[in-house]
C-alpha cells in the first residue's frame, strides 16, 4: 500500500480533482437547480449502501452516490423559492471561492499562520464595522454562526461587567442576567443556558419591537446583576428592529454591555433607504451579521465585531506552553476573539465576493429586496382571504389565510414542496399558526411569490 497515495499529485489525484470541480462548475452555473427534498434514513439507505469500505470506491462511484442520490436529499437553501426559516443566496464568487478556501490548507486562527487570509478577512471587518457606525478600532473574527456570534458576545460581556464590579471594590451578583426581547433568537437564551446566567425576557410592544421603558424597567429591578441587553436588529420570525437607539441612550444613565444581534437583518443598513432605521447600532458594544444570509455568503458563517476588540481578547484567548508562541504577540489573531481555536478563514468568500463586484451591487440586491418584500406584502393585503399579521419591516413577511388550521398548511406546505415549487412552512405567532415568506435571494420573483399565494385559494 503506498502511503502516499491519497496526497499525492498523481494521474489519479488529477481525475478525481477533475471530477469534482467538474461537477461544482455544473452546479455553481445551472440556471435550473432543483429544490429537492429529504428522504427517509431507511430510503437513503437502502439506495447509498455501503460506501465505507476497506478498498473505497473509487471517486467517480462515490461522486455518483452524491450527485444523484445524497444532493437530490438535501433541499437547495440557495433556492429562489427556499422562503423559510432564513435563506441562503451566495453569490457566485462566494461560492467558487469557498473551494479555494479548502484547496489551500489554509489557516485562519492566528497571524503567524494565516497572516494574508486574516488581512483580508479584517478589511472586510472594518468595511462592515464603517458601515455600523462603530468606531475605527473595533474589530472581531469570523464564526461559524450567529449562535457562535451571540455566546461569544455575551461571554465577553459578562467577563467585562465582572472585571468593571471587581476593579470598583462591588460584589458580584449571585445570579447574572441577560436582558432581551421575548421575541429574540432563540440562541441567545442558548448563551445564556450554557452561561448559567438567568434570561429577563421582556415583552416587545404588539408590533414586536422591545421599546427602552420596558428595557429600563428590567435595568432598574436587576441594578448590576443585568450585565447586557441584546436588542434585535431584524427578528427572526417577522423581521421586525427593536428600539435600538432608545435602548442604546440607555446606557447614558445604566452600566451595560449593548449587543446587537443582527445575525439577519443588520445587512439590510447597506440599503440607504433603510440605514435610518438602525439608529443606535453604533452604540452597541458588539453585533453581530451573518454573512450565509444576507449577505451572500456560502454557509456557514457570522462577523462577530467588538467595539473594544481587546474585551473579546480577554474573554476568549487560550493560554496554554503549546500556544505561547500565539499569544506572547502583539499579532492579531482572531481564534483570540471567540469561542474557538482551530479556524477555517471563513470571511474569505465574503471578501473575494465584496472585491470582486463592488459594494454598490450587494447595496442594489439589499435594496431590491426591500422593495419585492414591500410589493408582495401589498398584493397579501389586497387578498381577501388573507391577512398580514404584523406589517413587514424588512424581508420577512408573515401572514395568515382565513379558515385555515394547522393541518391545512401542513397540507399545502408538503404540497408545495413534493411539486418541487416552493419550501414555505408554517410558523406560529401568539398561539395562532400563520406562514412567512423570509426574501433575500436576489433570484426570487415576484410572480414566483404570487404564484405560491394562488395556491392558497
Ligand atoms: C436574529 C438571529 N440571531 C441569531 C441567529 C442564529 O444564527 P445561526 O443560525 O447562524 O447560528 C439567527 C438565525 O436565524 C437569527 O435570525
Amino acid at each position: 500500500m503506498d502511503a502516499a497515495r491519497m496526497h499525492a499529485a498523481s494521474p489519479e489525484s488529477a481525475a478525481i480533482v477533475d471530477a469534482v470541480l467538474d461537477y461544482s462548475r455544473r452546479r455553481m452555473l445551472a440556471t435550473d437547480v432543483p429544490l429537492d427534498k429529504p428522504q427517509p434514513e431507511s430510503e437513503l439507505r437502502r439506495l447509498v449502501g455501503t460506501t465505507i469500505t476497506d478498498q473505497g470506491l473509487g471517486a467517480q462511484r462515490a461522486l455518483s452516490v452524491f450527485e444523484h442520490i445524497l444532493a437530490p436529499a438535501c433541499l437547495t437553501t440557495s433556492h429562489p423559492n427556499y422562503l423559510s426559516f432564513i435563506p441562503n443566496a451566495p453569490t457566485v464568487a462566494a461560492m467558487a471561492f469557498d473551494l479555494v478556501v479548502s484547496a489551500s490548507g489554509l489557516y485562519g486562527g492566528s497571524w503567524l499562520e494565516g497572516a494574508g487570509a486574516v488581512h483580508a478577512e479584517n478589511e472586510v471587518l472594518a468595511f462592515l464595522a464603517a458601515e455600523f457606525g462603530l468606531p475605527e478600532t473595533a474589530g472581531g473574527v469570523f464564526v461559524q454562526g450567529g449562535t457562535i456570534g451571540n455566546l461569544s458576545a455575551l461571554a465577553a460581556a459578562r467577563e467585562t461587567a465582572k472585571e468593571r464590579l471587581l476593579a470598583a471594590g462591588r460584589d458580584l451578583p449571585p445570579r447574572w442576567k441577560l436582558v432581551c426581547s421575548l421575541e429574540a433568537h432563540s440562541s441567545n437564551k442558548s448563551a445564556a443556558k450554557i452561561m448559567d446566567v438567568d434570561v429577563i425576557a421582556v415583552p416587545a410592544g404588539s408590533d414586536g419591537v422591545l421599546r427602552a421603558d420596558a428595557v429600563r424597567e428590567a435595568l432598574e429591578e436587576h441594578g448590576d446583576a443585568a450585565f447586557a441587553v441584546v436588542a434585535t436588529a431584524g427578528s427572526t420570525n417577522f423581521g421586525i428592529l427593536d428600539d435600538i437607539a432608545g435602548i442604546a441612550a440607555l446606557k447614558d444613565e445604566f452600566e451595560f454591555w449593548l449587543h446587537v444581534d443582527g445575525a439577519y437583518g443588520l445587512t439590510a443598513m447597506l440599503a440607504p433607504e433603510a440605514r435610518g432605521w438602525f439608529a443606535g447600532v453604533e452604540r452597541a458594544d458588539s453585533l453581530v451579521v451573518d454573512p450565509h444570509k444576507w449577505l451572500f455568503a456560502p454557509f456557514d458563517c457570522c462577523a462577530l465585531l467588538y467595539r473594544d476588540p481587546e474585551t473579546g481578547r480577554r474573554a476568549h484567548t487560550q493560554h496554554a506552553e503549546y500556544l505561547d508562541t500565539l499569544t506572547d504577540t502583539d499579532e492579531f489573531s482572531p481564534s483570540d476573539y471567540s469561542i474557538q481555536l482551530t479556524r477555517r478563514p471563513r470571511g474569505l468568500p465574503l471578501w473575494f465576493s465584496l472585491a470582486t463586484y463592488g459594494v454598490d451591487a450587494y447595496r442594489a440586491a439589499v435594496s431590491e429586496t426591500l422593495t419585492l418584500t414591500r410589493r408582495i406584502a401589498a398584493e397579501i393585503a389586497a387578498r381577501p382571504e388573507l391577512r398580514l399579521v404584523r406589517d413587514p419591516q424588512l424581508s420577512v413577511v408573515v401572514f395568515e389565510r382565513d379558515g385555515w388550521e394547522r393541518a391545512d398548511y401542513d397540507r399545502w406546505s408538503d404540497e408545495l414542496l413534493e411539486t418541487q415549487r416552493a419550501l414555505v412552512v408554517p410558523s406560529s405567532h401568539a398561539g395562532r399558526v400563520n406562514t412567512r415568506f423570509a426574501i433575500l435571494n436576489p433570484l426570487t420573483t415576484f410572480e414566483d411569490l404570487v404564484g405560491i399565494l394562488d395556491t392558497m385559494r
